[in-house]
């Protein structure tokens, strides 16, 4: 619309033009007027229609129903709770949009302490019109030099300063810093903006500009800055309304019916965009010939119908295609009308305002009307003070009955028969407008009488809500970037894996030729995985992970099991390797009774899953205990010989110890009876650890050339000659440090399922030190050894964050919905690193094969197992890519084991009966 000279109006220099036709007699025009005024009435019913189908949209919207298109978008925003008026700092606020063509900026400074407020400075810049619709970057560009020109005047520390942005159109936002906008409104239509984040752009212009160093913290509506600055009451103030330029409300919805949010708890602050309201059914009636002009003649013709019935951009422009038709028709002013009269935008807002205050005597309109190339007469100023205020009840009468809507959809989402609340008004058409709040008042009483609403008008134009929220999202910023630095050390880039997967291989070779090295490498006198030939029943014993099992497997041309898991308590496994044993056994003695195989021997594989040296299949030097295991007297001995003492101690039972295997190698058997390139066993379960067929040249210490034979690695203990110190954080220190056996088994300790828990919550322990979670309360449960166990990172990875909340508050943490975000990510580092090491040993793996064997690629499979691994989300695809990415010449299939290490045992015990056979033979 046209800008006008800075009385507010063009002197009236041009010529009047008047109707040639007669005037009408007084009875027509009385007729005429009445006809013009009576469009304007709207009914109570309708009203009540307009409430309804705007209610109906609103819950439409939030349903996420997109067929038929809701009327309103809803759009949450990412303020989640009122103030607590603890809020302090200085802070940097720009208003964009909200008034017209102008530009707002202030500074704001938050005390902390409520009721003491410290009057906010600013300044206002008029923004010309050829920016208003020209290229969007000449908009922000204009709003950075406005920010420089402000701050150059102000007395403050310039230093890193931090923005809200108060941005006062309809934009989907993503983040409390991210906001794209979706469609311009009111007077603005600048190109290259619409599906653009607007705080990036106004941070580009800010950078380009270059004078200040303005960290843009948030951005809000102008109804959230409204809501949010206002003053705490007796009662919640939850509502925000806005009558400026346009018009539109935010409120507190429960964030369980925001359908778009992922969340079952808490509030969400939801801007309504009801300008956008049209419904044909409900709106059609109420509009006049003069809305239909007024939106044809507008920048953007059929959108925001609502608005343009309300809006002050639209209430000069309503009454002035009122006077200039009552003028034609020779009604008013003799029936002469002037340029002024007929141009677009020479009546504004506060020209109408002024006009409709009865305390404004007559000689005021009469000049107002003068000022436009008008000569009224004494009836005439009387008419058009009638036609202001008809059009002005028409917009606080559709306004209340928008705000009703708000507060029945507030009333069903707190279930509550009555509703009490305050609403925070802001926006010139309140604020200037005599009758405007008071007809709004009085209507919405009429329309939802079981809602008792005081309206309590912003104090500075929402910039100290805005402020308010830029404090919060600072806040949360700050946070943010401790988090960041707390996690950094766990995201490990391409150099660091491929120096891990080095590092291995160098530890491999050593241990092979039996040199000192963290990786024992042990000779296992697997020689070759089955064949299909082997057959007979076998008991099988399964120790060392989650579960201690006792096994009955068949082996025919398939393989049928039976088992039963038995308990071994923490004082069994850490108490007397006598009572360990005799524990293990009087397990198998149930096993029988119970599967009738009391008084048979058959042959058994033992699963023992923690390192040992062997001389033979059915002799295994227990080297140390690992995981939670510590029972004495064992390291040292000879495991096998340990159980058949214990089986000589309880006389009851005979038993034939054929051979003792590591889970590793169980588990690449089992999965080599399926697919025979299975060459590779992996664990990712309590413990963690590899085996591979070696080339016997290559085994230092086992007599033989040609052939091979299954390694134990032992991988978990991989570093523990400080050579993973520069990859280990403080949390790994801690965690080593209060584990049974300090500075061993450092690898394991950063991989597997017995101790991520335990590296997570010290984290978590680490940032509550800081501030950064549960408000900075140390809370005693998280003080608790192993009470954060693995199992939840796989539990809090694969749901949704209303379900991660659930699980940590069954922990007893008092969490904020950012809480269980930080703590979800906490969670994905610790695991996303586990894996990404446990790739780079399998890569090790994989490539030392294919070297071995002197291809150019090598095609091979893995037999993996453990709850972890299995269990966790995002652990397998985790180590299949880094194991892509460090090893790209080796093709690697993972299959996982189904039916436990349990059956790997009983086969390989099935090997060593069959090879008995035929040397006997
Ligand atoms: C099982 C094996 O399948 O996987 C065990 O039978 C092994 O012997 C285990 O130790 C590893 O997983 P976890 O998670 O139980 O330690
Ligand atoms: C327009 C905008 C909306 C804003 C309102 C009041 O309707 O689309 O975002 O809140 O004007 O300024
Ligand atoms: C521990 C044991 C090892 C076992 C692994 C997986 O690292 O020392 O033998 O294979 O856990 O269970």
């Amino acid at each position: 619309m046209d800008s006008i000279g800075s009385s507010g109006l063009r002197q009236g220099e041009e010529t009047l033009s008047c109707s040639e036709e007669g005037l009408p007699g007084p009875s027509d025009s009385s007729e005429l007027v009445q006809e013009c005024l009576q469009q304007f009435k709207v009914t109570r019913a309708q009203l009540q229609q307009i409430q309804a189908s705007l209610l109906g949209s609103m819950e439409q919207a939030l349903r996420g129903q997109a067929s038929p298109a809701p009327a309103v978008r809803m759009l949450p925003t990412y303020v989640g709770s009122t103030p607590h008026g603890t809020e302090q700092g200085d802070f940097v606020v720009l208003e964009l949009g909200a008034t017209g063509a102008s530009l707002r900026v202030l500074w704001v400074t938050l005390t902390g302490i409520e009721g003491h407020r410290v009057e906010p400075r600013s300044q206002e810049f008029v923004i010309p019109q050829e920016v208003m619709l020209g290229a969007g970057q000449q908009l922000f560009d204009f709003a950075a030099h406005c920010l420089s020109e402000f701050l150059d005047a102000q007395p403050v520390n310039k230093q890193g300063l931090q923005l809200g942005f108060s941005f006062s159109f309809p934009c989907h936002q993503t983040g409390l810093d991210r906001s794209t906008l979706i469609s311009w409104t009111k007077g603005f239509r600048c190109s290259g903006v619409e599906g653009q984040d607007v705080v990036q752009l106004l941070r580009d212009a800010i950078r380009r500009q270059g004078a200040y160093n303005i960290d843009v913290v948030a951005v809000v509506n102008d109804t959230v800055g409204t809501m949010m600055g206002c003053e705490p009451g007796v009662r919640p103030c939850e509502v925000g309304l806005v009558v400026d330029t346009g018009t539109n409300a935010c409120y507190m919805e429960e964030a369980r019916h925001v359908a778009v949010l992922d969340e079952d708890r808490g509030r969400v602050c939801v801007s309504v965009e009801w300008g956008s309201f049209s419904d044909d059914g409900a709106l059609g009636p109420v509009l006049t010939t003069f809305d239909h002009t007024l939106d044809h003649e507008s920048l953007n013709p059929g959108a925001q119908r609502f608005e343009k019935m309300i809006g002050g951009l639209y209430l000069g422009e309503l009454v002035r295609l009122v006077l200039a038709h009552l003028a034609r028709c020779g009604v008013l002013f003799g029936g002469c009308t002037s340029p002024a009269l007929l141009s677009q935008g020479s009546i504004l807002l506060e020209h109408v305002a002024e006009m409709e205050d009865p305390s404004t005597g007559a000689a005021r309109v009469h000049a107002i009307l003068q000022d436009l190339g008008l000569s009224p007469g004494a009836s005439d100023v009387e008419l058009v003070q009638h036609v202001c205020a008809a059009v002005c009840t028409r917009a606080a009468q559709l306004c209340a009955a928008a705000l009703a809507a708000v507060l029945s959809c507030l009333q069903h989402s707190r279930e509550q028969q009555t509703l009490q609340v305050a609403v925070a008004t802001g926006g010139r058409v309140c604020e200037r407008h005599p009758r405007f709040c008071s007809v709004l008042q009085g209507t919405v009483m009429l329309l939802a009488p079981e809602c008792d609403v005081s309206l309590i008008p912003s104090v500075d134009g929402g910039g100290r809500g805005v402020a308010m929220v830029t404090a919060v999202a600072a806040r949360l910023a700050a946070h943010r970037r401790l988090l960041e630095e707390t996690l950094a050390p766990f995201r490990l880039n391409h150099d660091q894996l491929a120096a891990v997967q080095a590092q291995m291989r160098k530890a491999m070779a050593k241990g092979l030729r039996g040199e000192a090295s963290s990786l024992r490498m042990l000779p296992t006198f697997v020689r070759a995985t089955p064949d299909g030939s082997e057959r007979g029943d076998f008991l099988a014993l399964d120790l060392g992970g989650t579960n201690f099992r006792v096994l009955l497997v068949r082996v025919t041309t398939g393989v049928q099991i039976t088992s039963e898991i038995y308990s071994i308590p923490e004082t069994v496994a850490q108490g007397s390797g006598q009572q360990l044993f005799d524990h293990i056994v009087d397990c198998i003695v149930d096993f029988q009774q119970k599967q009738g195989l009391s008084g048979q021997s058959l042959p058994l594989g033992f699963t023992f899953s923690f390192p040992c040296r062997q001389l033979g299949l059915d002799q295994g030097i227990l080297l140390n205990w690992t995981k939670g295991f510590k029972a004495s007297d064992c390291e040292g001995q000879d495991v096998v010989s340990l159980l058949r003492e214990a089986i000589t101690r309880r006389q009851a039972v005979e038993l034939n110890v054929v051979a003792i295997v590591n889970d590793t190698v169980g588990t690449m058997m089992s999965c080599g009876y399926e697919d025979p390139r299975c060459e590779i066993g992996l664990i990712v379960g309590t413990g963690t650890n590899a085996c591979y067929m070696e080339e016997l040249r290559n085994v230092a210490g086992v007599p033989g050339d040609s052939g091979r034979m299954c390694i134990n690695m032992e991988w978990g203990a991989f570093g523990d000659d400080g050579s993973l110190a520069m990859l280990s954080t403080r949390f790994d220190a801690s965690v080593d440090q209060a584990s049974i056996n300090p500075g061993k088994q450092r690898f394991e300790k950063m991989i597997s399922g017995m101790y991520l828990g335990e590296i997570v919550r010290h984290i978590l322990l680490h940032l509550t030190s800081l501030g950064v979670l549960f408000r900075g309360q140390q809370i005693q449960r998280l003080q608790t050894r192993d009470i954060f166990k693995t199992k939840f990172l796989s539990e809090i990875e694969s749901l949704a964050l209303r379900q991660v909340r659930a699980i940590l508050e069954d922990l007893g943490l008092p969490l904020t919905s950012d809480d269980a975000l930080m703590v979800l990510e906490v969670c994905q580092a610790v695991s996303q690193r586990a894996a990404q090491l446990c790739g780079a040993g399998v890569a090790a793996v994989v490539e030392k094969i294919r070297e071995n064997r002197g291809l150019e690629e090598l095609a091979v499979s893995v037999g993996v197992d453990g709850t972890l691994y299995k269990l966790h989300p995002r652990f397998s695809s985790l180590v299949a890519a880094t194991v892509r990415e460090l090893a790209p010449r080796c093709v690697v299939t993972f299959l996982q084991s189904e039916d436990g290490s349990g059956k790997g045992a009983a086969l390989v015990t099935a090997v060593a009966c069959r090879l008995a056979q035929l040397t006997r033979v």
